[in-house]
């Protein structure tokens, strides 16, 4: 079994490309599917969405498995009630998935919400959605940027808000113009609160990551001491690959 502190967040990653070329490989992946998720697999239209969605299924249940002894395809999950799905039963994991064209990824950790963001950064930035939803401060610091930086910083704030409210468990529910990220060279990403949502900055560790050229991943983990979380990143394939 893997180790897993309670000062550790373990961030797994797949390409959802093995599960798009390959029958076999997917049949095997489908093989530790729950019928519910059978179901949703089933529903989605085009194969690459099918492929991103099995993936990410897959990834969860195999790498749940490196931590505790339970098989891939006997953990039980339920969904909140904005959507996050949790283990049921007996556990100290926690877990939060995430996934886009060409990525899909899996933070784990013990006891403490989480949440994570991939988004393809060499994507379409829209930057009028900041206008309308972001924070005044992001606002101004994407106005205050030379044109050819705005897209990455948009993405930069895209991450972060995404993992902070997946975090929380409460995905669009909550108000994204009322936190904001301060970005400073060389430093962790910090959150700042509108005093209307009622959360502190101490109380979350944020990560920005670089998994692959195209994409950015941003991680958030709830903190219950000072002494903070290490983040590791590791990239998964299929073993019959
Ligand atoms: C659902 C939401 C939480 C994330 O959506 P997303 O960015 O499209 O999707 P992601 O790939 O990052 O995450 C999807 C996974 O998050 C998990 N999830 C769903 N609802 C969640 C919630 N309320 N809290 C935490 N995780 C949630 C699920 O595991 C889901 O995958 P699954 O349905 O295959 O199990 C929500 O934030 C949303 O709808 N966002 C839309 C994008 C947007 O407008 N963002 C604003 C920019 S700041």
């Amino acid at each position: 079994m893997r180790a897993l502190s309670n000062h550790e967040v373990h961030v797994h990653l797949a390409d959802p490309a093995y599960f798009q070329a390959d029958d076999g490989c997917r049949a095997r992946a489908l093989a530790i599917l729950s019928t519910d998720e059978l179901e949703r697999f089933a529903r989605y239209r085009l194969e690459r969405d099918r492929a991103i969605y099995l993936a990410t299924h897959w990834l969860v249940r195999t790498v749940l498995s490196d931590y505790e002894p339970t098989a891939p395809e006997a953990w039980r999950f339920a969904t909140g009630k904005y959507g996050r799905p949790e283990i049921t039963g007996i556990s100290t994991l926690r877990f939060n998935l995430s996934n886009t064209h060409g990525l899909v990824a899996c933070a784990v950790c013990r006891r403490v919400d989480v949440g994570v963001d991939v988004e393809r950064k060499t994507g379409f930035a829209p930057l009028d959605a900041a206008d309308r939803f972001f924070a005044p401060t992001e606002v101004a610091s994407l106005r205050g940027l030379p044109v050819t930086e705005r897209s990455r910083r948009f993405f930069d704030y895209w991450t972060l808000k995404e993992s902070y409210i997946k975090a929380r468990g409460l995905g669009l529910a909550l108000p994204l113009d009322q936190f904001a990220f301060v970005l400073e060279n060389g430093r962790s990403p910090r959150i700042e609160f509108d005093p209307r949502l009622d959360d502190h900055g101490d109380h979350w560790q944020f990560e920005q990551h670089v998994p692959t050229n195209d994409h950015l991943l941003a991680v958030c983990v709830r903190r219950h001491d000072s002494r903070g979380f290490a983040f590791t990143y590791d990239w998964h394939r299929p073993s019959w690959v």
